[in-house]
């Protein structure tokens, strides 16, 4: 194999093996939304018009090296750049701006009138998301996740508290900034069932690239269960260790922060706990959900996440941090 050669087949694995990047819970080349495939869509043909203009360039310099010098002609070379540099360039753009602004209608579009509306914070850096009911005791509140019907669109309410964020699930559709004193909308669609992951797509402080969420989506029967499952007060411990868990989560204040429904808990400074041992997640998509996941975060908030509000327990022994972790990991 010539040098030439061996260096291409370099260059052509380098890019197979990014495109694998390509590929995962949290890419917009993998679209599982009507948005997201409008804006892969886009994508593709930008990266088919920008190789083809780039091996014309590079047609026109070799043959600007080849080209005698004495074959030079003035006149023709203002036509080349004239043409290259101002026609080209404008129809190109032209083309673009307009393919751009005719998917802008679709992809902002309302969805229609008695579609699932599902409110979501942003907070410094976890995100607050709120299933309205008919009733206080019908309206659903969660952290960290969001769960949703296949093939209906769904409305989102995005809000802030404290600084901007921006609300973005690369697989599912474009992003919408959460200002603080507003109030924006976005609509999703997903088009497959799984789980994908969501971002904080505006930097917001220290733990920003922490502030994460998964998105679940489901066929509807099974999304309709879950809703049912998640309207309900939080259950009651089953064994002496949870039982355990849940007189510490009393007598050592998580109520101020934390709401536990059907129990004395009721913060609202901090996410919802309810049935936070349901949840795919822990601390905004950094930790799993197993009881080992409960107890670094609670023995170590600070060095899981830094920047994050919620102290960490130090005071409390292992036997029982081991007790808080059981209480929250059964509340299912
Ligand atoms: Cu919130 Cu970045």
């Amino acid at each position: 194999m010539r040098t030439w050669q061996r260096r291409c087949a370099v260059i052509g694995f380098v890019y197979c093996f990014l495109l694998i990047g390509c590929e995962g819970e949290q890419s917009a080349l993998a679209p599982a939304g009507r948005g997201a495939e409008r804006i892969a869509h886009l994508f593709w043909w930008m990266t088919a018009g920008g190789t083809l203009i780039w091996l014309i360039m590079i047609g026109l310099a070799a043959y600007a090296i080849w080209i005698r010098p004495e074959t030079h002609d003035a006149k023709r070379s203002r036509r080349w750049i004239i043409g290259g540099g101002v026609v080209v360039p404008t129809v190109v753009l032209a083309i673009l701006l307009s393919y751009g602004l005719a998917m802008l209608p679709e992809l902002l579009a309302r969805p229609p009138q008695g579609s699932l509306q599902i409110e979501v914070d942003g907070i410094q850096w976890w995100w607050r998301v709120r299933y309205p009911g008919r009733t206080p005791e019908d309206t659903v509140e969660l952290a960290n996740e969001i769960r949703l019907p296949v093939g209906e669109p769904v409305e989102f309410l995005l809000r802030s508290t404290d600084v901007v964020h921006s609300f973005w699930v690369p697989s599912l559709g474009g992003k919408v900034d959460m200002i603080p004193g507003r109030q924006t909308r976005l609509t999703l669609e997903p088009t497959k069932t799984g789980r994908f992951r969501g971002v904080c797509a505006e930097y917001c402080g220290t733990a920003h690239t922490q502030m994460t969420f998964y998105v679940v989506v489901m066929q509807k029967p099974e999304f309709e269960q879950w809703l049912a499952v998640q309207r309900r007060s939080a259950g009651e411990p089953v064994d002496a260790l949870a039982r355990r868990g849940q007189y510490l989560f009393g007598t050592n204040g998580c109520g101020a922060c934390h709401s536990v429904r059907g129990t004395s808990a009721d913060g609202t400074i901090g996410p919802d706990l309810t049935h936070v041992g349901s949840r795919v997640s822990l601390g905004a998509g950094i930790l799993g959900n197993e009881s080992d996941d409960f107890l670094r975060w609670i023995s170590d908030t600070d060095g899981t996440k830094p920047g994050v509000h919620m102290p960490a327990f130090h005071m409390l022994s292992d036997a029982e941090l081991q007790a808080l972790a059981a209480y929250l990991e059964g509340l299912k």
